[in-house]
């Protein structure tokens, strides 16, 4: 079975909302519900595991109550780095999860096609996550002073869903654990292993919600701009 993560344990300190951004209302509704409802709306994903803050425990609980057609779901506390939250999620996944996938709660945005295709990647190749050509030019830079241009044509952001075979994750978390090594994302964790990550080409309308500017993004997206 396919189990989702999503890390949900941040504050939003970008958001400069008084409240974990991911609570914020998008369209009259959280933004985490938004995301939960996409994967319960996606055929191959059986099992929820909503990673939030501690103190928030409760409020996600009351929130996910009222919502009627999620898939199975189980909610546990988030740790103080995001890469602290997920492996707390991981702790929790059911036994029997063969393909676990981790999903920004922040990108309520993705679409179902995004992460049936993560999931068939997954299955084929062990390790896929969503990316997105880079339309910049993007500069390396030390000390104020462009050191490197990487050609654009390698240049990919990632995004999530991240996908991986339950054991390669949990292999290169417990790496990651022993090393000392705090990463940005969860690919980069199995990348260190050796292990191989393929790329499924996303669309660029499946934002991190980070700033108030990618909120009204995101309402105009949903057509309420
Ligand atoms: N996250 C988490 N646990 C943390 C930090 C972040 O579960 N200790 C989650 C966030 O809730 C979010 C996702 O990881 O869904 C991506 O992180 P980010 O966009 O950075 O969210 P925040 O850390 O909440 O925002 P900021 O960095 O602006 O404070
Ligand atoms: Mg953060």
């Amino acid at each position: 079975m396919v189990a989702a993560m999503f890390p949900a344990a941040g504050s939003g300190r970008r958001m400069g909302a008084k409240k974990n951004k991911v609570l914020l209302s998008l369209d009259g509704k959280p933004i985490l519900v938004h995301t939960l409802r996409k994967f319960s709306n996606s055929p191959s994903v059986d099992f929820l595991v909503v990673i939030a803050g501690e103190n928030e425990i409760d409020e996600v609980g009351r929130i996910l109550e009222d919502e009627a057609d999620l898939k199975p779901y189980k909610i546990v506390a988030g740790g103080s780095e995001r890469q602290y939250s997920v492996e707390n999620g991981l702790k929790a996944l059911p036994d029997d999860a063969e393909i676990v996938l981790v999903h920004d709660a922040a990108r309520p945005l993705v679409a179902v096609d995004t992460i049936e295709k993560v999931i068939s990647a997954v299955r084929e190749k062990g390790a896929a996550i969503a990316a997105v050509p880079e339309k910049n030019t993007v500069k390396v830079v030390e000390n104020g002073i462009i050191v490197d241009t990487p050609k654009r044509e390698k240049l990919y952001a990632a995004q999530t869903p991240q996908g991986f075979k339950r054991d390669v994750l949990l292999n290169a978390y417990e790496k990651a654990r022993k090393d000392g090594f705090l990463g940005t994302d969860d690919s980069s964790l199995v990348e260190r292993m050796g292990f191989s990550v393929h790329i499924v080409i996303d669309d660029d309308k499946n934002i991190k919600l980070t700033t108030p500017s990618d909120l009204k993004m995101a309402e105009a997206y949903l057509g309420h701009l």
